[in-house]
């Protein structure tokens, strides 16, 4: 005779002493507050694959917000001059990154039809809001103001934008470490307004190429070097692949957000974190 589920699990508890009475004690769902992630998905068109919309969204915004716990703790670190501490949480920083790149096959699976369902429903809203997306941006050094009139009504967000707007990105604080390392960096970058775009400067330019051409003497700013292409190599195709994917559920369509589409979405594939470290690979 085949056992019923719970004698399965009554057998599993004696075996292997497995927990069941929990009144004293705090349980998996309320340590993550699972109550709160799980009851966050409503969707407005009630069609099936609006589901599918919602997640990847909510799943993408989770590992946005890892990504910026490790990029601002990687930042201080490198500010502090400890680099292997840094190491550790930009390779962390990569790996999530490709989750989130691999997260565009699961929504290609969404075909133009069925998006079209509940389009209507997003009104303005879209992805172009998402602060924590504009966060990550600014720790890395690219900083558009315009992002901060979105939040004028959330202080919180605002004050959290306006705060990473106005700091070092991590491209900054590597510069800081090239010329705390001793290499002649022009002083005006080291406390430079950090709200400019950084655009390159030809004594970053000569370090990373002495860093380059010596890798077992800075080993460390090659180590540093190194990580941060990966990640922006990898935000580059996390951009790609959202472009693509965009493509191909809405083809050449105005954004909810209100731009141009898959037009804007190429445009924003050009701009350069790190400009040094990829120009000086033609020059090697
Ligand atoms: C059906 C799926 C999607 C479509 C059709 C779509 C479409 C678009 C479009 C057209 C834009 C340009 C701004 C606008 O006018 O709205 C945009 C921006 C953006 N989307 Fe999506 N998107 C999709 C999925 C996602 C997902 C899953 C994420 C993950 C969080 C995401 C994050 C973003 C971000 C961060 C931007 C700003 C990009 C920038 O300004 O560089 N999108 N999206």
């Amino acid at each position: 005779m085949s056992k019923s589920i719970s004698d399965l699990y009554e057998n599993l508890k004696k075996e292997n002493g497995i927990h069941t009475n929990f009144s004293q004690d705090m349980t998996y769902s309320e340590y993550l507050h699972l109550d709160t992630v799980l009851s966050s998905q409503h969707r407005l068109s009630g069609h099936h694959d609006e589901m599918l919309f919602i997640i990847i969204h909510q799943v993408s915004e989770l590992w946005m917000k890892l990504i910026l716990h490790e990029l601002n703790a990687a930042i201080e670190s490198i500010s502090e001059g400890k680099l292997s501490n840094a190491f550790k949480m930009l390779a962390r920083v990569s790996r999530i990154q490709t989750q989130i790149i691999q997260a565009w096959d699961v929504l290609s699976t969404l075909t133009p039809a069925e998006y079209l369902e509940f389009r209507d429903k997003l009104g303005k809203a879209s992805g172009f809001q998402s602060y924590q997306y504009r966060l990550i941006e600014f720790a890395l050094g690219y900083k558009s103001k315009h992002i901060l009139k979105i939040y004028n009504n959330k202080p919180v967000i605002y004050q959290a934008l306006h705060e990473a707007y106005h700091a070092p990105s991590i491209y900054d604080v590597s510069i800081q470490a090239l010329s705390k390392a001793g290499f002649p960096i022009n002083k005006s970058l080291i406390n430079r307004d950090f709200s400019v775009v950084y655009s390159g400067d030809p004594s970053v330019k000569e370090a990373w190429e002495k860093v380059y051409t010596n890798v077992e003497k800075y080993w460390d700013l090659y180590e540093l070097a190194e990580k941060l292409v990966d990640i922006e190599d990898c935000l580059q195709q996390w951009r790609f692949r959202h472009m693509k994917t965009v493509e191909r559920i809405i083809g050449f369509k105005v954004g909810t957000g209100g731009s141009s589409g898959v037009n804007y979405l190429k445009e924003v594939l050009d701009h350069r974190f790190f400009p040094e470290l990829w120009d000086l690979r033609t020059k090697l």
